[in-house]
């Protein structure tokens, strides 16, 4: 059944998801609310990559639906698909800029590949993004590897939001990143989300961040959803395992300074 509330913009059914005889993903239902935060935890090899890879269309579930605002893709051909991963933006865990190419080239990629405009235009948009995300134009020549890296974040989200997705989708975005960058880069999900409305899909090893970002928290073990709720539920709820995994990470609910939003 698709979903009836048009603000339901990702919603997975009983998704199974098999690599030869290892099920890696066991039944996975889940909804992402349009204009919120969802970040995904779970230990190494739980599956959150696959069930990434799957909500962006790179991967084909072995069972169950995927519904991407209202629609379901899960019997869509490669054509149709192509138009699906255009409502999403990926944030790769370090940037993954090409650091050949300088801040420009880089941001520029997405309109490159899948628009015709005249290279003034991508410029200029190129320009715009870097502004509004409070980067100074003079940044466009530089390579990757003369930014600091919470400017390399700055730039991968740039880039990013080229096409203007509906849907931001971030693989360990903290990750090898010191705690105040990490701050810093939980301040610019939640910006993204005021300023351009967008839905974010967060997938984490920082417990930190997740308390400060995310609306609603799926813990992930073993391919199986185990908890699910507010951090404050994850942290104080009724799920032994929810407690013990964030007991286990060091991180106190009650220690974590509220979100700017509440
Ligand atoms: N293409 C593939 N072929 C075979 N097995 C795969 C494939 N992709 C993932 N797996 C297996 O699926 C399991 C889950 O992997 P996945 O990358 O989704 O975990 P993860 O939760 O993202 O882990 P990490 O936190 O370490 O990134 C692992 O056992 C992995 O070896
Ligand atoms: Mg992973």
């Amino acid at each position: 059944m698709p979903p009836s509330d048009p603000d339901e913009i990702v919603v997975l059914d009983d998704v199974r998801k098999k690599f030869g005889d290892a099920e890696v993903l066991k039944g996975i239902s889940l909804v992402a609310r349009r204009n919120e935060t969802t970040v995904i935890i779970g230990g190494s090899g739980a599956g959150k990559t696959t069930l990434l890879r799957i909500i962006v269309a790179l991967e084909k579930p072995t069972s169950g639906k995927v519904f991407i605002d209202g629609e379901d893709i899960t019997p869509l051909g490669e054509r149709a698909l192509n138009r699906v991963r255009k409502k999403f933006g990926m944030v790769y865990q370090y940037a993954a800029l090409l650091d050949s190419f300088t801040v420009l080239d880089n941001v520029a990629f997405p309109l490159v590949e899948h628009t015709s405009l005249p290279r003034k235009e991508i410029r200029e948009r190129v320009v715009e993004k870097l502004r509004l995300l409070g980067l100074d134009p003079d940044v466009e020549k530089k390579f990757p590897s003369e930014l600091s890296g919470g400017m390399r974040k700055r730039v991968g989200l740039a880039r990013a939001l080229m096409l203007e997705p509906p849907i931001l989708i971030y693989d360990e975005p903290t990750s090898g990143l010191d705690p105040l960058t990490s701050r810093l880069v939980d301040d610019l999900i939640e910006e993204m989300r005021e300023r351009f409305g967008v839905t974010s899909i967060v997938i984490s090893h920082d417990i930190a961040s997740c308390f400060r970002i995310a609306h609603q928290a799926l813990l992930v073990i073993r391919g199986q959803i185990v908890a699910r709720g507010t951090p404050e539920q994850l942290a104080h709820g009724d799920s032994e395992l929810a407690r013990d995994f964030i007991q286990k990470s060091g991180v106190s609910y009650d220690v974590i300074p509220p979100p700017k939003r509440r």
